[in-house]
């Protein structure tokens, strides 16, 4: 990209820039780091073809090389107040605007940053994080292959065998003849297909009941038609289109709606919710646990899983949390936890994000 190219893009975000230093901060970026990046992209591309391991070593040190220096402007440049956030909005906007030179031949980056289902972390995003599989062909298929290996990315992964894990255990050691299972913010239920892929249901003898909720019509779609093999006298799929907010918002009527439950977990989806919504959703969910039922949330913790390249490639922004501000969040909101619930962690294997367990004691009394 020609250095006057990227001038004349530079200039809405100088608009927004409120001193010199800034726009001095702002310009060496891009002109320097972002017109590095995608030179240097297309010229190890041209150079290493015909020797791939050493090419995506290369691109993988540039990816993060840029994005490293992108959140290292971020950090000069922040300061509380709309005008900064904006200046920095406008900033990760534009870069990823610039760089489509390059990420626009990765299936896997185009899809991640151009979000056609109008959110992040879309059931298909998912399907592709889970299948690890490069789908471009040319320097899209090594940008596939970055993002899909980004320590953060490889942690999604890890959290789905996390959920398998508590799932089969959970079921494995119940004694009832029918558990009763909901899965709020499904996506495509890919842990639950991964369960029965990997034939664990049939490590149990009674009934397994499993509801699907999801905000996205074709993601329940999706879910269904996958899930479908497996149905049979033992084994019931429920499907329903709703969102956490009306849930939370209309906690008795949705009570009666779904019933008691036995397993209610909720992956990958409390760190888009705000605490208002988050606190509800759980107290919601606590008070349709059966006894001896477990809620399963999972939350990255921000402090250590590393949202830089999602957030300067992908724009996938989340409500930053570490363990210690969710476990504030219940104590400031008064949920008893350790009289009617047991509550537990489990971390996954690469410890950036955490399950938090609740478990409902055999004798505890109603919270709703
Ligand atoms: C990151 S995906 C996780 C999917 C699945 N739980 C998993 O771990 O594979 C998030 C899913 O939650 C859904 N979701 C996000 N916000 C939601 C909300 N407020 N209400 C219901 N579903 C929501 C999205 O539609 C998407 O399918």
């Amino acid at each position: 990209m020609e250095r006057s190219i990227m001038e004349v893009a530079i200039n809405s975000i100088m608009e927004l820039t409120e001193n010199s230093k800034q726009r001095e901060l702002v310009a060496g970026f891009f002109l320097k780091d972002v017109v590095g990046f995608i030179e240097g992209i297309k010229q190890v591309y041209k150079k290493y073809k015909m020797r791939p391991k050493y090419l995506q070593r290369q691109i993988n040190e540039r990816c993060d090389h840029v994005v490293f220096k992108g959140r290292e402007l971020e950090k000069k440049i922040e300061r509380k107040g709309l005008k900064t956030r904006l200046l920095i909005k406008e900033i990760k906007r534009k870069f990823r605007e610039v760089i489509k030179e390059v990420t626009k031949h990765s299936c896997i980056m185009k899809w991640a940053s151009e979000k056609p289902r109008g959110y992040p972390g879309d059931f298909k995003m998912l399907e592709m994080m889970y299948d690890n599989r490069i789908l471009s062909k040319g320097i899209g298929q090594y940008l596939d292959n970055y993002l899909l290996s980004v320590d953060s990315v490889v942690s999604v992964r890890h959290r789905r065998d996390k959920m398998v894990e508590i799932m089969r255990d959970f079921v494995n050691k119940t004694k009832k003849p029918r558990i009763e299972m909901l899965d709020i913010g499904c996506g495509g239920a890919r842990i639950l297909r991964t369960y029965f892929e990997k034939g664990f249901h049939k490590e149990y003898s009674g009934m397994l009941n499993c509801t699907n909720v999801d905000q996205d019509d074709l993601a329940l779609d999706y879910a269904r038609r996958y899930l479908g093999k497996y149905r049979n006298r033992k084994v019931r799929f429920g499907f329903k289109k709703e969102s956490i907010r009306n849930i939370s918002n209309k906690k008795e009527h949705f009570a009666s709606v779904f019933g008691k439950k036995d397993l209610i977990y909720n992956i990958g989806v409390a760190d888009y919710l705000p605490s208002n919504i988050l606190i509800e959703f759980i107290i919601f969910c606590m008070g349709i646990l059966n006894p001896g039922g477990k809620f399963v949330v999972s939350y990255k913790d921000f402090d250590i899983w590393n949202f830089v390249s999602p957030d300067w490639f992908c724009n996938w922004v989340f409500v930053h949390r570490n363990l210690h501000d969710i476990l504030c969040l219940l104590r400031d909101n008064n949920i008893d936890v350790d009289r009617k619930y047991k509550l537990e962690l489990q971390w996954i294997k690469t410890e950036d994000i955490f399950y938090l367990i609740l478990t409902k004691k055999v004798k505890a009394h109603k919270l709703l």
